[in-house]
């Protein structure tokens, strides 16, 4: 465990990963959005497969914060927030994964429902960054 913390310190694994999840959940979403004004087909496949990757990419992400806590990160509000905020998004990503793979299985346009959620989901994405920014920028 000691070696894996001593990696992921190294090569600051946590911060390249987030910006797979910071790109792949909203453009997902975006890309729904488009398909569903549009009539678009290939852009909706496009919104299931970038969830699809930003499902798999964001539990890493998420265990990369975990070892990537530094002494000073503790007693810090904002970064008590941002530990359980973004382990909830790793877990409840899947929910939305599940939610977004029956209208793939249907090929199907996603419902107004989904998008609500989805666009919950990218706000509590935004103050996760938000959070996690001030922390690792505040003392510059
Ligand atoms: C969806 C999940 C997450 C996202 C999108 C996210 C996002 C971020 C961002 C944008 C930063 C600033 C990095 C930089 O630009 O250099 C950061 C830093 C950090 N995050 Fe996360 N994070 C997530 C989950 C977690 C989790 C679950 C933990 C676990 C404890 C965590 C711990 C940290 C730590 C320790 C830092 C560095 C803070 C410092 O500089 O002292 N993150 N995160």
């Amino acid at each position: 465990m000691e070696l894996l913390k001593h990696f992921i310190n190294v090569t600051k694994l946590h911060p390249i990963l987030v910006n797979f999840t910071a790109a792949l959940i909203p453009f997902s979403i975006f890309t729904d959005c488009v398909a569903k004004y549009k009539n678009a087909v290939n852009l909706r496949d496009f919104g299931w497969w970038t969830l699809l990757c930003a499902a798999v990419v964001t539990p890493v992400t998420a265990a990369a914060g975990w070892l990537f806590w530094m002494k000073d990160d503790n007693g810090v509000a904002g970064m008590t927030i941002h530990k359980w905020l973004g382990t909830g998004i790793a877990v409840l990503l899947f929910g939305l994964f599940y939610f977004r793979h029956r209208f793939y299985r249907q090929q199907k346009f996603v419902s107004s429902l989904y998008i609500i959620v989805a666009i919950l989901f990218v706000l509590a994405l935004i103050y996760q960054g938000h959070l996690g920014g001030i922390q690792t920028y505040s003392g510059m």
